[in-house]
């Protein structure tokens, strides 16, 4: 079985998360876990489980993943869940010192686990987690970038 973890932070979970996962699932891998980092270096707005529960709620109608949270290092848990790939999205040119740094050590971690990159679908390229935070702490309408619930637990929070 043609297994992939798909890691971050999710602080939220947002449409471009969901149409990487979405092209993953049906395309490409067997089975995609979405794995949410606990104890990621970024402060969360929101808790753990609420990102795990914003990620589900906004993956409906997909049938071969699983949202699970995680502590500790990522090869470990990829390795527990028999994954053989490390799932990451690419945006632009920023993104690729950081992942490069990442992947180069988790190959060093876990020879043999291969890390994949996905470019975004284009109406996604621009889209992060904490653009859509900014954008809803000003008042701005997120609607094109989450699913309702994301939107709504948003709203909530900096209400
Ligand atoms: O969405 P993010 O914040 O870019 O995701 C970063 C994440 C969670 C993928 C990364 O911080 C991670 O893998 N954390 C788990 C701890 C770990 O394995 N660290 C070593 C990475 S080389």
């Amino acid at each position: 079985m043609n297994i992939a973890v798909y890691p971050g932070t999710f602080d939220p979970f947002t449409n471009g998360h969901r149409d990487l996962v979405q092209r993953a699932a049906s395309n490409i891998f067997d089975k995609v876990y979405i794995c949410v980092a606990e104890n990621s270096k970024k402060d969360t707005v929101f808790s753990l489980d609420e990102r795990i529960e914003l990620a589900e709620k906004s993956l409906v109608n997909i049938d071969n993943i699983e949202v699970i949270g995680f502590s500790g290092l990522l090869v470990d848990f990829a390795k527990k869940l028999d994954a053989k790939v490390i799932l990451r999205g690419l945006r632009v040119v920023s993104d690729f010192e950081y992942e490069f740094q990442m992947s180069s050590m988790n190959k060093k971690l876990n020879q043999d686990i291969e890390s994949i990159f996905l470019t975004p679908s284009e109406s996604y390229a621009f889209l992060s987690s904490s653009l859509v935070k900014e954008i809803a702490q000003l008042g701005g309408d997120i609607s094109p970038f989450v699913s309702k619930e994301v939107k709504v637990a948003l709203e909530k929070k900096y209400k």
